[in-house]
């Protein structure tokens, strides 16, 4: 019997060392020391054996069946340690490998510019103020002089919702709101960014729904050297301190006088070319002194106040920013030329 036990040892001991998974030492446990294993089969023996005997073999099985469980043990860490070292080799991040490039996004440059512009003007002491684009016929027109049937209303045909209720074509009538918030209280100064429409028919450089930024500064003692030295220091701003203005006669029904402001070409320095079509000059925005009839309809004593007003669309002074031939690249989404202004 202890020549069988020895060699049960052997066996297992081999068997364990050559095993490759858990799953062949775990059969390598049932069939040595399992119930109906191998050293229980042995032992079934005992009874035929002396009682000097027994004692003898029983501590050898219980020492051999020691020492498979406890190269079983071994073998299973060492199995294991192996699974983890093979999982990490496989696992391995090269951190030598180029990363993928994140798709960064930026701001339009719509937005850029519109940014650009409201951060001037608030640098200036100008507030920030924004009204519906949704606007009563009142707000978009009479309010600003533009009475029913008033023929100048022709110069901005739009969208009705209803007979009262419009899509508004400018900026303007936030002007008005504001204003009467004011109760007849100046001084106002603001600046109205936003969305406007228009029933135009969309080329290169019209489009049925645009943006406006338009400012309005109403004060005692406010006089058109101020609009002048104002327009001055945007044009400036915008398009390089080599730049010259011009304010030129103009007509608007909410401003008296009304003008319109051309900057010098900044490709002919005046000379004349294709860009300005041989002028020099190059007309960016409307402008006045604010009409005294808008100012009463919003409860201003036109005696005491007087004011500026200007409206200028981003898009164009983008346009003549960054040299984009066609107002229709803003709305399109095209990536690629989108891309062109990160960074600008
Ligand atoms: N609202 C005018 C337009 O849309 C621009 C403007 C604003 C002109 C303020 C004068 C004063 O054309």
């Amino acid at each position: 019997m202890k020549e069988r036990l020895n060699e049960i040892k052997e066996e297992a001991l081999e068997q364990i060392q050559s095993a490759v998974d858990e799953k062949t030492l775990q059969d390598v446990r049932v069939y040595f020391l399992g119930k109906k294993g191998q050293i229980t089969e042995v032992l079934k023996g005992m009874g035929k054996l002396s009682k000097e005997e027994r004692p003898v073999i029983g501590q050898l099985a219980n020492q051999i069946r020691d020492e498979i469980s406890e190269a079983l043990e071994t073998k299973k860490t060492k199995l294991e340690q192996a699974a983890l070292e093979q999982q990490l080799e496989e696992e391995a991040v090269d951190v030598t490998l180029p990363g993928r490039p994140v798709q960064a996004g930026g701001p339009h440059l719509l937005r850029k510019v519109i940014r650009e512009i409201e951060d001037l003007f608030t640098s200036m002491g100008y507030s920030v103020a924004e009204g519906p684009e949704v606007e009563t016929d009142f707000y978009n027109f009479e309010s600003l002089n533009l009475p029913k049937n008033h023929p100048a209303r022709d110069m901005q045909d739009t969208f009705f919702i209803t007979k009262e209720l419009l899509m508004r074509t400018q900026t303007s009538p936030v002007q008005a709101r504001t204003l009467r918030k004011h109760e007849g209280q100046g001084p106002v100064k603001i600046i109205c960014p936003g969305k406007v429409y228009r029933r135009d028919t969309d080329d290169a450089t019209h489009s049925h729904q645009f943006t406006q930024i338009e400012g309005l500064y109403v004060d005692e003692n406010i006089r058109m050297s101020d609009l002048k030295g104002t327009l001055n220091v945007f044009a400036k701003h915008m398009f390089g301190e080599d730049r010259a203005i011009r304010l030129r006669p103009s007509f608007f029904p909410f401003t008296e006088p009304s003008v319109e402001m051309d900057i010098s070409c900044k490709i002919c320095q005046g000379e004349g070319c294709s860009v300005c079509k041989g002028s020099g000059w190059i007309e960016i925005l409307g402008a006045g002194m604010v009409h005294p009839n808008v100012l009463e309809m919003a409860g201003f004593d036109s005696n005491q106040y007087k004011g500026f007003a200007f409206g200028m669309g981003p898009e164009r002074i983008a346009m003549l920013k960054y040299g984009v031939e066609d107002i229709r690249h803003f709305y399109t989404n095209d990536i690629r030329f989108l891309k062109q202004f990160h960074g600008v």
